[in-house]
């Protein structure tokens, strides 16, 4: 299982492949569940048409990308009432020294936020995480690098509810992250891709946009005209190229001929442009198909709520007859 915050950034490939490719993928092998956590983007969007955009272009996003309704439970958090319920009652089984150490509160923190200032929802978000996770009782997560912290503090939050009633309720979740794919460079050649350092390549922004976003693309910095031979690795250029073009043959040839300073960036980087194409034409294709037919996601949505539904209260419900609250409008 999984969850995926609409906090606005359309996704880049740096998201695909970190973490939309090996989501999607999973769907053929495994039972897989996949929400989009609108409850949690509540931390940072606070304008109601902005969230209600972000949520419908992510839920457009991961159904373009492949997530298949057929194969996986796909549904929102807010749909899913037991997300808030559990979330109340594991609040319980963690410190608050042991919150201040996460991530993301720290980050902010070292932003210049004024701690007396920030919001309880950003404090207490691995708290609704845990509640996410825990409900479906997944053997994996499949996450990004920055999640890892995330999934260790719900497995804390798991060890210390499963210690205070010395039961195992709560199942402990694995995080599953990528070696290769966790973290994927931007196109400065010097930090993760992300959104907000203006250093991505996207996916179904405008052509003229990708085209841009590729041929600014950091290369190798030492390489001054196209006859001086150049490096490949740790180039993005040909990261990129190793990630998106199915063309393996066409890759080869390009690291040899810039090795040997006979091919310039320009073509090397028209190149990429045209694996993108390839690559990413069938997803944006179909997200315009389901632009054209809201009302087949909206029901998408509504069977997976239904479906989430069906597990996320019954677990809910062990909790609260672990704990002693025994509510017969979970039963
Ligand atoms: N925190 C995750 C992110 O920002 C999103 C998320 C919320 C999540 N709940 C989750 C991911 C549960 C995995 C499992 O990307």
């Amino acid at each position: 299982m999984s969850g995926i915050t609409p906090s606005g950034s359309a996704l880049h490939i740096g998201n695909y492949f970190g973490a939309v490719k090996p989501q999607v993928e999973l769907q053929d092998t495994h039972e897989t569940y996949y929400f989009v956590a609108d409850l949690h983007a509540l931390t940072t969007v606070q304008d109601r048409n902005v969230l209600e955009g972000n949520i419908a272009s992510v839920v457009l996003d991961y159904l373009a990308l492949g997530l298949d309704p057929e194969k996986c439970v796909f549904f929102r958090q807010s749909d899913v009432p037991a997300h808030s319920q559990l979330a109340i009652v594991l609040a319980n089984y963690v410190s608050f020294g042991h919150m201040k150490r996460m991530h993301a509160f720290k980050d902010k923190l070292q932003k210049g936020a004024d701690v007396e200032a920030i919001n309880m929802g950003l404090f207490n978000y691995p708290i609704l995480m845990a509640a996410d996770i825990l409900l479906y009782q997944p053997d994996g997560v499949p996450v990004g690098e920055d999640q890892r912290q995330h999934v260790e503090i719900t497995r804390d939050i798991a060890e210390s509810f499963n210690s205070a009633y010395k039961s195992e309720a709560l199942k402990l979740p694995e995080a599953m992250i990528s070696k290769e794919t966790g973290k994927i460079i931007g196109t400065d050649g010097s930090r993760k891709m992300s959104k907000s350092l203006g250093n991505i390549i996207g996916i179904f922004e405008d052509e003229g946009v990708i085209k841009k976003q590729i041929m600014g693309c950091f290369t190798d910095p030492n390489r001054i005209k196209a006859t001086d031979p150049g490096k490949v690795e740790g180039n993005p250029v040909f990261i990129y190229h190793d990630l998106i073009n199915d063309n393996k043959e066409e890759v080869e040839d390009l690291k040899h001929h810039y090795r040997e300073g006979t091919v310039g960036d320009v073509e090397v980087k028209e190149r990429l442009f045209a694996a993108h194409q390839r690559m990413f034409g069938e997803a944006r294709e179909k997200r315009f198909q389901f632009v054209n037919d809201l009302e087949k996601v909206r029901k998408i949505l509504r069977d997976g709520a239904k479906k989430a539904s069906e597990i996320a209260t019954k677990t809910l419900a062990d909790v609260y007859e672990v704990i002693g609250i025994e509510n017969t409008l979970n039963k």
